[in-house]
């Protein structure tokens, strides 16, 4: 059925469980929100109108989604999930489907809420259900001796036969518009709880003769809400794994997927090979050939073709060429653009820098704010101290420069190509071609010198 699409996703509750200040729906999973991953998921249906309620903590939720189209609508008492709906009706088009969703429900797939949308073209409500082995605090599914869809009845008005039942309401609703404004105003707050369910317009539209449906949801898990932060963990694990498989079945070896985390966007070319613990954040691009070794957090870096970042290193916001080898510890900084066959070693820091091909920081020094030519050597202990305590200062360093170890580079300053630096230097003068400077003191050796004797 092609009709427009307006969604409402309740998010007003208070997520008391959470034990937590943050709102529920802003806690992250998968590095996004909860609300952010039902948002996207209604934006997959091309959803152009989505209505959020807010409640608890509406100003920080506003906040968080600003600029995007969205609209918040207040509900200032929460009396139950019918008066949420109720509070979003003028923005609802007469002539739309209503798809409710809640924003604690992260991991709903477009196909399911397609299937629960195309029903409505045969009925005139379609609730989406699910066969549970612990259905404990939630609405029961009443069907009638022919199976059809008679009412929800929620846990607390329950009576012993109806908790028997193991189909439970997901929650998740989908019904035209004009019938949701036929319904909501008729709802009644005379139950256990003393709120107006929104479950109960399904014992409406069966009393007004109309045909309504449960279309039931295979995998528990595809509908499970987060009410804790156990139940946050579960869902976070099993929507990792799903990472992990989709990645391993388009030829990303993945040592152990119980211990890989994408909190964001990965595009993992086949033959990268990643190894226990790796994090990847934000927006990660691996090429082919690429090893990413044990306890690495990757963010936001593109990774060229057949590098490799050994253990335990933090790479954030950076640009990494062809077979590159990073580590082990090494941290390279955001605004790092390293090109290819640059080889980083351990307890190197790179900051905003640029590091032509070849180039080799092996050792304990920090390059920070520096632009580095091709094949240059920068010995262990080398500082460039690009800070005079108020700005920060440029280096730049030539083609085929040689840094002897334990050298601190003063920036602004400039090397040129070819130039050798002695070992334990402090260059705060720029070094011409194929110069070679020192700035030490000259060694003196003062031959018969005695010890002090105790
Ligand atoms: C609801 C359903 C129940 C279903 C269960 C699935 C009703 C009456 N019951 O119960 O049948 O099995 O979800 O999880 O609908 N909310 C608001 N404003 C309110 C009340 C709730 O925005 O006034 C939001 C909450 O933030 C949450 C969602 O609606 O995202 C569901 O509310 P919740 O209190 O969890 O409903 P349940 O009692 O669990
Ligand atoms: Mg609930």
């Amino acid at each position: 059925m092609s009709m427009k699409l307006d969604v409402v996703i309740l998010a007003a509750g208070k997520g008391t469980r959470m034990r937590s200040k943050k709102p529920k729906v802003l806690h992250k999973l998968a590095g996004k929100s909860l609300l952010g991953h039902v948002v996207e998921t209604a934006r997959s249906l091309d959803a152009d109108n989505i209505q959020v309620v807010i409640g608890h903590g509406g100003d920080e939720i506003r906040r968080e989604f600003e600029g995007e189209q969205l609209n918040f609508v207040e509900q200032e008492q929460q009396l139950g999930t019918g008066h949420a709906v109720l509070q979003c009706l003028p923005c609802l088009r007469d002539d739309a489907l209503a798809l409710i969703l809640y924003g604690d429900v992260p991991l709903l797939k477009k196909k399911t809420l397609q299937k629960l949308i195309n029903e409505v073209g045969k009925s005139s409500l379609a609730v989406l259900s699910c066969d549970v082995d612990d259905p404990k605090g939630l609405g029961r599914i009443i069907r009638n001796n022919n199976g059809e869809l008679l009412a929800i009845v929620e846990e607390k008005d329950a009576g012993e036969k109806e908790r028997n039942i193991n189909e439970i309401n997901s929650g998740i609703m989908a019904m035209p518009v004009n019938r949701l404004k036929n319904w909501l105003p008729d709802l009644k707050n005379t139950n256990a709880q003393n709120e107006y369910y929104l479950t109960d317009v399904v014992a409406l539209a069966v009393g007004q003769g109309e045909r309504v449906v449960a279309v039931k949801n295979q995998d528990e898990r595809e509908i499970a809400g987060v009410n804790d932060l156990i139940q946050l963990a579960l869902i976070e694990r099993y929507i990792q794994q799903e990472n992990a498989r989709k990645l391993m079945l388009q030829g990303v070896r993945i040592k152990d997927p119980q211990r890989f985390d994408l909190r964001g966007e990965g595009l993992i070319e086949q033959d990268v090979d990643i190894d226990v613990n790796v994090i990847l954040e934000g927006k990660v691009i691996i090429k082919s050939g690429t090893k990413i070794g044990p306890n690495c957090l990757i963010k936001d870096c593109v990774i060229e073709e057949d590098s490799e970042i050994y253990a335990n290193c933090v790479l954030e916001d950076v640009q990494l060429g062809k077979a590159c080898s990073i580590g082990p510890f090494a941290r390279i900084r955001p605004g790092s653009v390293l090109k290819e066959s640059v080889k980083i070693g351990n307890f190197v820091e790179v900051k905003k820098s640029e590091l032509g091909n070849g180039t080799k920081v092996n050792h304990l020094s920090y390059v920070g704010d520096s632009v580095v030519g091709e094949k240059v050597n920068v010995g262990a202990g080398t500082i460039t101290c690009n800070y005079d305590g108020v700005n920060k200062h440029k280096t730049i360093i030539g083609n085929e420069v040689s840094v002897g170890a334990n050298t601190s580079i003063v920036a602004p300053v400039k090397i040129e190509d070819g130039a050798t630096i002695g070992a334990g230097s402090t260059i705060t003068e720029d070094v011409l071609e194929k110069e070679l400077a020192l700035s030490r003191c000259k060694q003196t050796n003062i031959r018969g010198w005695k010890r002090p004797k105790k």
